[in-house]
């Protein structure tokens, strides 16, 4: 079974969120289980010059985006045993960030039809085409169209898996005869609301849809978390499914990562006490061993859940002896809040603002419990982490968080979670666990039981090939 991957983001190529880290895991994944898995994305400028000049150019060809013809490059590389395409225009690529351009629809539906130009040129035909938000949710809209009645690409099955269902790609019904070049009868297949909408052109053409959590997948179907697609993803739910993401467990793994200051595994996770020591001096924290500590590694906006932090921390801060490391960036207003409270009580509240990769290490080592208080999580990459690092996740019951932490008030589960979104079951959730952590023995017990959660691609891996497979039945 041959499967391409197509994202709009990979490691080590180029990464934004959590869909670079799935690209440059899963393929490697399938591949360790014979499944032929190769992946393609587009050639960003800021690629690292290592990476460039590792690849490999194939060839050139000419790609239609409605009424234009474009340059595309196809280059190749291997990144962990994976054979990755990158495909090159200039134009279209050449700039200082991934996404975020005024003609974003243009430069994915120029990548999404390359995606199928290119198949004649290289030596791999895919029998699965797998796509993965909306950079690339019109593959499987313009294979099902454009391409339908061609023989080479007949048998050719589509997987489209929503990583987040409040990025779908909606713009103007101008796109569809300036930028997509749709027949007349195929622009249902794309319009929603009024809109031109990328998103739910996939889920109308591909053969499967998946996103990634078994939970997410019944969320998605209820007003409150399907940014206004429940109704489509309702008439199509026969397609859909949630497969819960993995970490790759070697990239991630506390007894060999260089980046923390002591490395550890489950016999020896008193070490964790080195990490901690030390997380605290670099965030200016008073060395306390035995006050908990709290970590929160995650972009700073409203779905993540700081609306609840912002509630009670005040409180939380004034009354408990308990300290909290923080990394992040994004919105002013958490930004802001969080500076206060650092201001405010600078022996049990620091930040650092912004994303750097090594302090995040630092602090899924050096701390004891990992807040992650969501408002929705398609699946969630850090509660991963943070388990096999052996700090407690605190979480909301929702998406991925839900079916990968469990209250461990049974002394089975790994974490500790809360249901509703509000403020004070959060509180009432963070106090249950610092009185978890009051009991040495107990709270090592827990830690031995969240570092030996299994959050590889194991389960998943095939879970994924299962479904691969029933679509070539
Ligand atoms: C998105 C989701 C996140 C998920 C990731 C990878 O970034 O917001 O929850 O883990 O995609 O699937």
């Amino acid at each position: 079974m041959k499967v391409l991957y197509v994202a709009s983001e990979a490691l080590p190529f180029a990464a934004s969120g959590g869909l670079a880290d799935v690209a440059g895991s899963l393929p490697k994944a399938l591949r360790k289980r014979l499944i032929g898995c190769r992946v393609v994305m587009p050639m960003y400028d800021t690629i690292s010059q290592e990476l460039k000049d590792s690849m490999t150019f194939i060839t050139s060809i000419c790609v239609p985006v409605a009424w234009r013809r474009q340059y595309c490059g196809i280059f190749e590389a291997r990144a962990n045993g994976v054979i990755y395409y990158l495909l090159d225009n200039q134009y279209y690529f050449k700039r200082d960030n991934l996404y975020g351009y005024y003609d974003d629809a243009e430069r994915f539906a120029f990548f999404s039809r390359a995606v199928l130009e290119m198949l004649e040129h290289i030596d791999f035909k895919p029998d699965i085409i797998h796509c993965n938000d909306w950079q690339s949710a019109l593959t499987p809209v313009f294979l099902s169209t454009i391409y339908s009645d061609r023989d080479f690409y007949k048998d050719i099955k589509t997987v489209f898996t929503i990583h987040n269902i409040q990025y779908q790609g909606t713009y103007g019904k101008e796109l569809i005869a300036d930028v997509l070049g749709l027949p007349e009868d195929a622009t249902s297949l794309i319009e929603y609301n009024n809109d031109v909408n990328l998103m739910k052109g996939a889920i109308e053409c591909a053969n499967k849809v998946t996103t990634v959590s078994p939970s997410y997948a019944e969320e998605i179907l209820d007003p409150w978390y399907s940014h206004g697609l429940d109704n489509i993803l309702l008439m199509r739910r026969f397609k859909l499914s949630g497969i819960l993401n993995g970490i790759d467990v070697d990239g991630y793994d506390p007894s060999t990562d260089s980046r923390i200051y002591k490395n550890y595994d489950v016999n020896s996770v008193d070490d964790k006490a080195v990490n901690k020591a030390e997380l605290q001096k670099d965030f200016n924290l008073p060395q306390k061993p035995d006050t908990p500590l709290v970590g929160i590694v995650s972009r700073l906006v409203g779905h993540k859940g700081f609306d609840l932090v912002r509630a009670v921390l005040d409180e939380l801060l004034a009354t408990t002896d308990i300290q909290f490391a923080v990394l992040g960036s994004g919105e002013w207003q958490y930004e802001a809040f969080f500076n206060e409270m650092a201001n405010k009580y600078p022996d049990k509240f620091a930040v650092k603002l912004g994303f750097i990769p090594d302090v995040a290490r630092k602090i899924y080592a050096g701390s004891d419990i990992f807040l992650m208080p969501s408002k929705s999580e398609p699946c969630g990459l850090s509660q991963m982490v943070a388990l096999r690092y052996g700090s407690i996740p605190i979480v909301r019951e929702t998406g991925g968080l839900r079916d990968s932490v469990s209250d461990s008030g049974d002394n089975i589960g790994n974490g500790f979670t809360f249901k509703s979104y509000n403020a004070h079951d959060m509180l009432a959730t963070i106090h249950r666990a610092v009185q978890g952590y009051q009991n040495k023995d107990g709270w090592r017990q827990l830690v031995v039981r969240a570092m030996n959660s299994d959050n590889s691609w194991n389960k998943s891996a095939n879970e994924y090939i299962r479904l691969y497979k029933d679509l070539l039945k």
